[in-house]
């Protein structure tokens, strides 16, 4: 499917798992008040490596199968339907970078062209070998296209590439504002989209519970259902 580009992104949004704590799905690194941190609770080495696959595959789809589940449970909260809204008034200005797999940012009504998984969905498996994507749910199964490969989660570990890289680095550069929502900044390449995104002019301000790098112009603190309506309030005008 074409993807219509004649209008440059304007406004960059890097969420993290603090936009969808509110929501109960538990961060990564830090406790927010609603249980351990998922890091804590599992092996990064286990369930987010290719390594910790080929070691023991069984225990990585029920890991992500819980994740699903967890996700189906969940609502997305007034953050995530703040930038849909500011994705209805302004259109292609607005693009949210992910690095979440659940799938709360759609649920709220952001079109699939205002958004990019960076670190994959929870949504989808795909094809080990030649990369087709299908429905989750099919793991262990050979894939429907080429009929030899293994359907993996479709979700990017440690040691692998993020997607959509070029798209999502050209789009930081043009920005005007480049806003990170919910993420502890310990994890790169996305940790480093605010360099770029400092370099080529943009303001950048984070929303957080916290501070965390002290590389943005501006810190907010607050639960990201207030600070995120509150910043958009103010764009859309
Ligand atoms: P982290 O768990 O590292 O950080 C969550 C951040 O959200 C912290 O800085 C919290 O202070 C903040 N936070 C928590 N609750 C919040 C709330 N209600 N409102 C605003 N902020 C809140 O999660 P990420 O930065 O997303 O990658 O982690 C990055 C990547 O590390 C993930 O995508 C995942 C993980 O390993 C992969 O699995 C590849």
């Amino acid at each position: 499917m074409g993807h219509d580009m004649t209008t440059t992104p304007r406004f960059v949004f890097l969420t993290g798992a603090g936009i969808s704590a509110e929501s109960g799905i538990p961060t990564f690194r830090t406790p927010d008040g609603g249980g351990p941190a998922m890091w804590a609770e599992h092996s990064v080495d286990d369930v987010a490596t290719p390594a910790g696959y080929r070691r023991n595959r069984n225990l990585v789809h029920r890991f992500y199968q819980e994740r699903r589940e967890a996700c189906a449970a969940a609502e997305p909260n007034a953050a995530h339907y703040a930038l849909a809204a500011l994705a209805a008034a302004l259109g292609d200005k607005v693009l949210v970078v992910t690095q979440n797999v659940d799938d709360l940012h759609e649920r709220a009504g952001l079109p699939a062209r205002n958004l990019i998984h960076m670190h994959g969905a929870l949504a989808t498996a795909i094809c080990a070998g030649c990369r087709h994507r299908v429905d989750a749910g099919v793991y262990g199964d050979r894939c429907p296209r080429c009929r030899d490969g293994l359907l993996r989660p479709d979700v990017v570990w440690f040691g692998e590439r993020p997607y959509e890289m070029p798209r999502i680095e050209r789009a930081v550069r043009d920005a005007y504002l480049f806003v990170a929502v919910g993420t502890s900044g310990e994890v790169y390449p996305a940790a480093g989209l605010v360099d770029i995104a400092r370099v080529h002019g943009a303001s950048t301000v984070e929303l957080n519970l916290q501070q965390t790098s002290g590389l943005f112009d501006e810190t907010r603190l607050g639960p990201a259902s207030r600070t995120v309506p509150e910043l958009v309030k103010n764009l859309i005008g």
